[in-house]
């Protein structure tokens, strides 16, 4: 593994598997009363957040303290960066504070690779603008192993806002790697330009795709990273790319649902979809924790099994 993790295409195919079967003996721990290992006692971890966020931040806390690490939370507001201070300004601040790991999420794409050159720690990009979210990539990969016994040959579909969707970029690279077949379906306001260089197929024609996927992961339309409209309405984005209890009828027995969250009920996905069977929304969030003690250890340097003798 690279000290840093900044992007998907970081992993190659031998660290990927090591972080998945890492989290997987990982996972025994959260099943335990006493749920705390003491692999990273007396590191430090900072949880660097410029951007909300509710499952991303919790479950990098909640990893760390179950890996034993010190934890400092800092987000922008309430902090020296509204008086101005700079992004380089406040990392060397953490840092001398001797920080071992650095959780970064901003909404400027590149902020935690800038941040990798400007300090010693590792980082760990926790969702750079519309850039990547490498370990959100992880964790739905460790969900689609978990359900359906393998991800190389999967057919994986992606649905919704791929444009600003720093999720859908870091699946599609991860995806990749792990031997993924994967189709993105959007209305074409929202899919990036360059989309097809990209390792993926596309399609317009949600319809035509779910009978054949295994995987449908729904995503949400992400209206604050929005100027102007890319589509008439709630209404008619629903009606072509939304996933309804109608469409689902179509997908074959196995089929899983994800979706990344926050999710927008009654607009890119039902609540009947989103609460049934096939979802996998509340274990990913579940098995986010396991993903990120996995890759907090590993990048750590954890030189000692994951779960030690005298644990
Ligand atoms: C996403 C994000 O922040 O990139 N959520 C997440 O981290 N689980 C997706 C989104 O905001 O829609």
């Amino acid at each position: 593994m690279k000290r840093h993790l900044l992007s998907a295409a970081d992993l190659t195919l031998e660290d990927a598997t090591l972080v998945l079967d890492t989290a997987e003996e990982l996972e025994k721990v959260s099943e335990r009363t006493v749920k705390k290992l003491p692999t990273l006692r007396g590191r430090t971890v900072v949880n660097l957040f410029f951007e909300d966020s509710t499952r991303t931040k919790t479950s990098f806390e909640l990893a760390a303290k179950r890996l034993s690490a010190d934890v400092i939370n800092f987000s922008a507001k309430g902090s020296s960066v509204s008086k101005g201070e700079t992004l380089k300004d406040t990392a060397l601040t953490l840092e001398a504070m001797g920080s071992d790991a650095v959780v970064c999420r901003h909404s400027w794409s590149g902020a935690p690779a800038n941040l990798s050159r400007w300090i010693r720690g590792s980082v760990v990009n926790a969702g750079d603008g519309t850039h990547e979210h490498p370990t959100q990539a992880l964790l739905d990969a460790f969900t689609m192993r978990r359900r359906l016994g393998r991800i190389e040959g999967l057919k994986v579909t992606i649905v919704g806002d791929i444009l600003h969707s720093r999720v859908a970029r870091s699946n599609v690279l991860l995806l990749k790697t792990l031997g993924a077949d994967v189709t993105l379906v959007a209305p074409p306001t929202l899919l990036p330009v360059g989309v097809e260089v990209w390792p993926a197929q596309v399609s317009y024609d949600l319809d035509a795709v779910l009978p054949k996927s295994d995987v449908v992961m729904m995503l949400r339309v992400q209206r604050e990273r929005m100027g102007a409209a890319y589509f008439p309405s709630v209404r008619e984005y629903s009606r072509r790319y939304g996933l309804d209890v109608r469409r689902v009828t179509a997908l074959s027995d196995d089929a899983i649902v994800m979706h990344p969250g926050p999710m927008v009920r009654g607009m890119e996905i039902a609540p009947e979809v989103a609460d049934g069977v096939r979802s996998t929304i509340m274990e990913q969030v579940a098995n986010g924790v396991s993903v990120r003690m996995a890759v907090l250890y590993l990048l750590l340097g954890g030189s000692e099994p994951a779960i030690g003798s005298d644990s």
